[in-house]
């Protein structure tokens, strides 16, 4: 059966009225004397913003600028235990509690005014379980979670491209990132996850116990049911040698090759991730494929490629997985320096540009953009430039096949996908 077309559509507007910014100082509800006592007992770096105004102010911030919320305390916590016990003081003296594990929420819902901003980015471990699965903080980020699989067996995750963004909410809002069309999503990879609940209590969810919580959280998570510490993932072998590809046209042909990318994406091969984004000046397709670039051509050859307009450009490279992956980390979030794979670890001496001042909007598509709408979108970046983006993202794969749920069968309930926006299994 023929899959059909899903797609993510991302508007995003970058870079304008930084002079609208809410400044640290304003709307802020002090941390009681009481409250950062208690925090300061469960064992965590405490700051506020009459302690170390410069430190709070840095640490307050989110990967979207538009967000400068003032947290009444933001704490560190480096285990479950100083989570349970930071939420505890939360309860006692009444305040909310909002977790971030690498602050990239597009609405930045890592912070909030008055609240305690409950930063988990030191619970960061990895640790194989056996051979294909591994045990991960909720606090690592995907470049080191990426680096960790791989020098642990060359085992890769279906997840996003971006290095510097936390698993916590990522794997809890879906995931989608170039092997999603052949692993599924980030979130149908959770086996398991360890939790502390709005009572301080540490609790496990998998297949056999609090299975609801589970499936809650492959899609319904970010923070809203508990404050997640680790996660049991399921990891992948890929080929040894993969192809990451990127071809750009002039923006004046965007119907043409966006109307070619949408008939076909949705029915190539599993292996084949692709996007298609359209900037001020070119519209361009991207992607990566697990496997070598001959076949990669004879695919794209087969459906049509070959007769687009004429190519500005076009860039197809065969590299190993990490490498792969160290690339578009690069190009898409100027990770530096770029050459070495360790650079994914994003230790000392690499650096993460980007933070940016944005909007961003996405929706779902299970059936093509119309000729009007494609023209609609040319002609608004034809007519107002500017240095927003749209993008679309071909799903279907392993991210429209139910994953059955073979475990809550047993157990005498349907099985569920994930419920997840993005997961709309079509
Ligand atoms: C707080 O940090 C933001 C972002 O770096 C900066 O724009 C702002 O000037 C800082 N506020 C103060 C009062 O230093
Ligand atoms: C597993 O990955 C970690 C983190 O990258 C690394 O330090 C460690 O050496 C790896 N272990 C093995 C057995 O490869
Ligand atoms: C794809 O088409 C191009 C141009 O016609 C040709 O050079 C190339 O050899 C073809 N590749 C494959 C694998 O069919």
């Amino acid at each position: 059966m023929r899959s059909r077309l899903t797609v993510i559509v991302l508007l995003v507007s970058c870079g304008l009225s930084r002079a609208t910014m809410q400044m640290a100082g304003s709307g802020a509800t002090p941390a009681t004397a009481g409250l950062v006592q208690c925090l300061q007992g469960a064992g965590a770096s405490v700051l506020t913003q009459s302690s170390d105004f410069t430190t709070y102010n840095a640490s307050r911030q989110v990967w979207n600028e538009k967000f400068q919320r003032n947290p009444a305390a933001i704490v560190y916590a480096s285990s479950a235990d100083d989570v349970q016990r930071i939420v505890r003081c939360c309860r006692q003296f009444d305040v909310n509690v909002s977790p971030r594990s690498g602050g990239h929420s597009y609405e930045g819902y890592a912070v909030e005014d008055g609240a305690v901003l409950l930063d988990i980015s030191g619970i960061n471990s990895l640790q194989m379980l056996d051979s294909s699965h591994a045990i991960i903080g909720a606090g690592i980020k995907l470049g080191p979670l990426y680096l960790g699989l791989w020098q642990n067996g060359s085992r890769a995750f279906p997840a996003g491209v971006c290095p510097a963004v936390g698993a916590g909410g990522h794997l809890t809002g879906g995931g989608v990132g170039l092997i999603s069309r052949k692993f599924g999503l980030a979130s149908d990879q959770i086996v398991e996850l360890e939790m502390v609940d709005a009572n301080g209590n540490l609790i496990t969810a998998n297949a056999h116990t609090n299975s609801d919580l589970l499936f809650a959280s492959q899609g319904g998570g970010g923070g809203s049911l508990g404050i997640i510490t680790s996660f049991t993932i399921q990891t992948y072998p890929v080929p040894e040698m993969v192809t990451i590809f990127t071809t750009n046209w002039d923006l004046s042909d965007t119907m043409p090759t966006l109307g070619w990318w949408q008939e076909h994406a949705p029915a190539w091969p599993a292996e084949l991730g692709t996007d298609f984004q359209v900037f001020s000046s070119n519209a361009q397709f991207s992607g990566m494929y697990l496997g070598p670039s001959s076949d990669l051509m004879a695919i794209l050859n087969n459906t049509g490629y070959q007769d687009l307009p004429a190519k500005q450009s076009e860039d197809f490279q065969e590299l190993p997985y990490i490498a792969a992956l160290l690339h578009n980390a690069a190009s898409s979030q100027g990770l530096k320096p770029a050459e070495d794979i360790n650079s994914l670890a994003l230790g000392p001496g690499t650096s993460v540009s980007g933070r940016s001042f944005f909007k961003a909007k996405s929706q779902l598509s299970n059936k093509p953009i119309p000729q009007a709408g494609m023209q609609l979108i040319q002609d608004a970046f034809a007519n107002e430039g500017g240095q927003g983006y749209w993008q679309a993202h071909a799903q279907g794969g392993a991210i429209s096949a139910l994953p059955v749920r073979v475990d809550l069968k047993e157990l005498g309930r349907p099985a569920h996908p994930s419920f997840c926006p993005s997961s709309s299994r079509v």
